[in-house]
């Protein structure tokens, strides 16, 4: 079974010296006001559109680093004392937002992203050392490739989608010559500042999930002279 899959099935710690009820948790990067506020002219703009989309809540949009799932409440206590010095090895920088995609392929979305440019090499590196770091932990951390995005929706699981899946790659390019309120006449770019990295619990709920900041664990400043 991949990590996924055996994350997706677990529906209880593994440590079975746990007791109070697991946590959902993963690691991001939390989104500045523009970008939020990006992340919610576009959703507004592809929700006019009524495709079998759920998209996702400006405010808790994110840029996931690594999806932990459920966790024991003594794990995450672990993971809140072992990520300010890995975190704090990786100096800051700025990303910022591109355009729009979609996972897997165009031929078959299942999930909407608003990519990022920069030097995105920071990114995976700080991904791939609090992945290693996390398995050395023995938590089941991903091991496919990383792909930075933004997750602006989720395609819905109907029967019969309610347009062809096929058109949603042009509809979204179609919707991207319009700009948006950070470039009016080009395609997005916020700037996407990375300070810090968040431990963050999802609550599953009625109106979605809600995300609970329960760490936050700043990078290096940058050294006098050097370049982001
Ligand atoms: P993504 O949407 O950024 O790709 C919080 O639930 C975040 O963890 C989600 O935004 C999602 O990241 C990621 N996530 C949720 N469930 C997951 C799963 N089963 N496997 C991997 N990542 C998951």
């Amino acid at each position: 079974m991949s990590p996924r899959a055996a994350r997706r099935s677990k529906a209880h710690p593994t440590d079975p010296a746990a007791t109070g009820s697991p946590w959902r948790l993963f690691l991001a990067v939390l989104l500045p006001p523009p970008v939020a506020a990006l992340v919610g002219s576009l959703t507004a703009e592809l929700a006019a559109e009524a495709w079998p989309v759920r998209w996702v809540a400006a405010e808790g949009a994110h840029l996931t680093l690594h999806f932990l799932g459920e966790t024991a409440p003594e794990r995450a206590e672990l993971l809140r004392l072992a990520l300010p010095p890995l975190v704090a090895r990786h100096a800051v920088f700025d990303l910022r937002t591109a355009g729009l995609g979609v996972f897997p392929n165009p031929r078959r979305p299942r999930v909407l992203w608003l990519g990022l440019h920069g030097p995105t090499h920071r990114l995976e590196t700080l991904h791939r050392d609090l992945g290693q770091a996390l398995h050395g932990l023995n938590f089941p951390v991903d091991e496919g490739p990383f792909h930075p995005h933004v997750t602006l929706g989720r395609v819905r699981n109907t029967g019969t989608p309610a347009f062809p899946l096929r058109d949603l790659p042009d509809a979204i390019r179609n919707r991207l010559a319009g700009g948006s309120q950070c470039a009016p006449s080009g395609p997005p770019a916020c700037p996407l500042p990375v300070r810090e990295v968040a431990l963050v619990r999802s609550h599953f709920g009625p109106a979605g999930s809600r995300y609970e900041v329960v760490g936050r664990y700043p990078l290096a400043p940058l050294k006098e002279g050097a370049a982001r």
